[in-house]
């Protein structure tokens, strides 16, 4: 019987256990989106996950919706990276790249000048987002792209995806859950083209599918995973018929023979969505949201998840694999630190120490 504990091979990624690091945007990247020494020494803590996935990190100007997050566009970004994932591999961990394009879910005083805010569709995003000062904006309304624009769109990741490798960092994740980019083309409600990328499900699916098959062909599909939460309602999301959707999609992926499938598992989705992964998904399966040590160690017991995510309890337990295993309480993180907009910020970042 597996265990948390267990080895897994994800794609051509091994981990040493199953216990992943989920994808945590804290905001504290420098002036020029670029990982800081503070953020060499956070993942750096946090090697002793089966995988670290990274925060959210833009494939492109464009792509930044939110203050202090990092990129991996420039030649700066790529060097701050490639300490990342030395420091962790130094530690003897393994890090994956989430590739974050928030599309319309952004804030025009969070990114350059110049960059645009771009959607399937010109419907705005009704939830605001903190500006650099932290006090929450209306979303910018967003340009609908043009059919000739979404290839090129579709190239930034893929470059986005080698340059993350150049950087030594082990896989990408795409992003596609929590109404961002790629969630946008998903939805019914926010993709509203008649071409071929909207209208019908395949239409819709069609972003997300040409995205990960050219990423994997940038890279290996073997290092590109994805990230999906069926049914979820942030940032404005509000599909006719998420089951529809997403049983499509995964279908799609299926034959692309992908590294894993990452779920944010919601309750509230009006069906079981691992159940609809395991259904139309025949690769790994990383299980995510509200689990505690022990329903992690069921489902990995039982054979429905290959690996599981946690997030809030890796912000204040740098050792939580170890804490888990000799069964230490865990420290509760504060949620005044969990974004705090500057770089040089440790309060509630790399000033959580572990269990004596
Ligand atoms: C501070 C914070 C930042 C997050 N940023 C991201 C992100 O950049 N990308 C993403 O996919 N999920 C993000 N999430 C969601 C987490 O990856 C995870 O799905 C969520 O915390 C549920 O897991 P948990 O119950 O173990 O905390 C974030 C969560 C937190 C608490």
């Amino acid at each position: 019987m597996s265990d948390l504990y267990s080895p897994v091979r994800l794609g051509d990624v091994d981990l040493a256990n199953r216990i992943v690091m989920a994808p945590m945007t804290r905001d504290r990247a420098g002036p020029d989106d670029e990982p800081t020494d503070l953020m060499v020494e956070y993942y750096r803590q946090r090697a002793g996950a089966g995988l670290i996935v990274t925060e959210g990190t833009q494939p492109s100007p464009a792509g930044k919706g939110y203050w202090r997050t990092p990129g991996i566009h420039s030649p700066v970004q790529i060097a701050g990276w490639a300490r990342v994932a030395e420091a962790v591999h130094g530690a003897g961990g393994r890090i994956a790249m989430q590739l974050m394009h928030v599309g319309r879910a952004s804030v025009r005083a969070n990114k350059a000048a110049d960059a645009p805010t771009v959607a399937p569709s010109a419907i705005p995003s009704p939830d605001p987002i903190p500006g650099p000062d932290g006090v929450p904006v209306p979303t910018e309304m967003p340009r609908a792209l043009l059919a000739e624009e979404i290839p090129l769109v579709i190239d930034e990741y893929a470059t986005a995806a080698r340059n993350a490798r150049a950087a030594g960092i082990d896989a990408v994740e795409l992003h596609c859950a929590s109404g961002y980019l790629p969630m946008q083309f998903l939805s019914s409600n926010s993709n509203q083209r008649s071409d071929g990328w909207g209208g019908s499900v395949a239409g819709r699916i069609r972003f997300v599918v040409e995205t990960l098959t050219a990423i994997a062909g940038a890279i290996g599909p073997g290092r590109t995973g994805f990230r999906i939460c069926p049914g979820v309602t942030f940032n404005g999301m509000a599909d006719a018929d998420p089951a529809e959707t997403y049983s499509a999609l995964l279908r799609a992926l299926d034959p692309l023979g992908l590294a894993w499938c990452h779920l944010i598992h919601v309750p509230n989705a009006g069906f079981d969505s691992l159940e609809l992964v395991r259904a139309n998904w025949s690769g790994p399966v990383i299980e995510n949201c509200g689990l505690t040590r022990d329903t992690a160690q069921d489902l990995i017991a039982a054979g429905k998840a290959d690996a599981v995510s946690f997030g809030y309890a890796w912000i204040a337990n740098p050792d939580l694999v170890e804490r888990f295993r000799k069964g230490l309480a865990l420290t509760k993180a504060d949620r005044t630190t969990f974004y705090t907009g500057h770089g040089d910020d440790a309060r509630g970042y790399t000033d959580y120490k572990e269990h004596p």
